[in-house]
């Protein structure tokens, strides 16, 4: 079974009249490294808000990790990381970096809900695979954006999450730094992970295989693989073609 098993999905946001994502299917397996484009408001974020169950599917299967998604939505997002679009800590925010990615941890401590030693090493780890270890005692709210996003991709990864979901996850930050982190996320996708990112600025992406994932208007409009330097060129493409013409070309995957 596929990591991630959609089937005919519509999504509504509480109190929206009509399904953001209408019918709507998606099979992600192990170690795929996923990039999700499209226009603004096309659905990308309700994508990923769909696979963690936290909006509402009204219709449709939705499997993760071989979990329902609509029953079983704490275990998923107890097992999937997410980092989140636009997001920012008031400067008041009274953590240190160290304590926001131990933070990430939580869903593996015990009863006492205190980090032992396990706790402590990924941690650590996290802090220097995205290469922060220096920022560990400062206060989260005094840091720069670009920063900020780092620090919640290196609680992400202290999760030890088997998917790691990113929403526009570089948007502060510059190339060098992208091209690493994306260098950490293929290694991820290598060690069997299953990466899902929504992008916008598709340089420096890993030289692997890319499975990418067009959106328009709540659907998907293109579906396939395909190599990192050619991500760019389809979805400007894609995103200029009509809808059935690329349902047809997503059929033939
Ligand atoms: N919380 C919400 N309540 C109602 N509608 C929403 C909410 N969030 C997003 N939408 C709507 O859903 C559509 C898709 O939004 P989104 O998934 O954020 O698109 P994208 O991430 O591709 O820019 C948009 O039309 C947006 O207005
Ligand atoms: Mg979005």
């Amino acid at each position: 079974m596929s990591v991630i098993d959609l089937q005919g999905i519509f999504t509504a946001y509480e109190g929206g009249d009509k399904s953001v994502i209408r019918d709507l299917s998606l099979h992600v397996d192990r170690g795929e490294f996923v990039v999700v484009g499209g226009p603004n408001s096309a659905g990308k974020t309700t994508l990923l808000e769909s696979i963690n169950g936290l909006v509402k599917i009204t219709h449709g299967r939705a499997n993760v990790l071989g979990l329902n998604v609509l029953k079983q939505g704490d275990e998923v997002r107890q097992r999937v990381g997410y980092v989140i679009q636009n997001f920012y800590f008031d400067p008041f925010t009274p953590f240190t970096v160290q304590q926001v990615v131990m933070m990430g941890r939580f869903g593996h401590m015990g009863l006492l809900n205190r980090p032992n030693k396990s706790d402590y090493e990924a941690a650590e780890r996290a802090l220097m695979l995205v290469g922060i270890e220096d920022l560990a005692d400062k206060r989260i709210g005094t840091l720069s954006g670009g920063q900020q996003q780092k620090v919640m991709i290196a609680h992400n990864i202290a999760k030890a999450p088997e998917v790691m979901m990113l929403d526009e996850p570089f948007s502060n930050l510059d190339f060098q730094a992208r091209e690493f982190l994306q260098g950490v996320f293929s290694r991820m996708a290598r060690d069997g992970v299953p990466i899902l990112m929504v992008a916008h600025a598709f340089d420096g992406l890993p030289d692997i295989p890319i499975h990418l994932v067009v959106m328009n208007r709540g659907q998907i409009t293109s579906d396939w693989f395909c190599g990192a330097d050619e991500v760019e060129e389809v979805i400007r493409k894609e995103c200029g073609v009509a809808r059935d013409e690329g349902r047809k070309r997503c059929s033939s995957r």
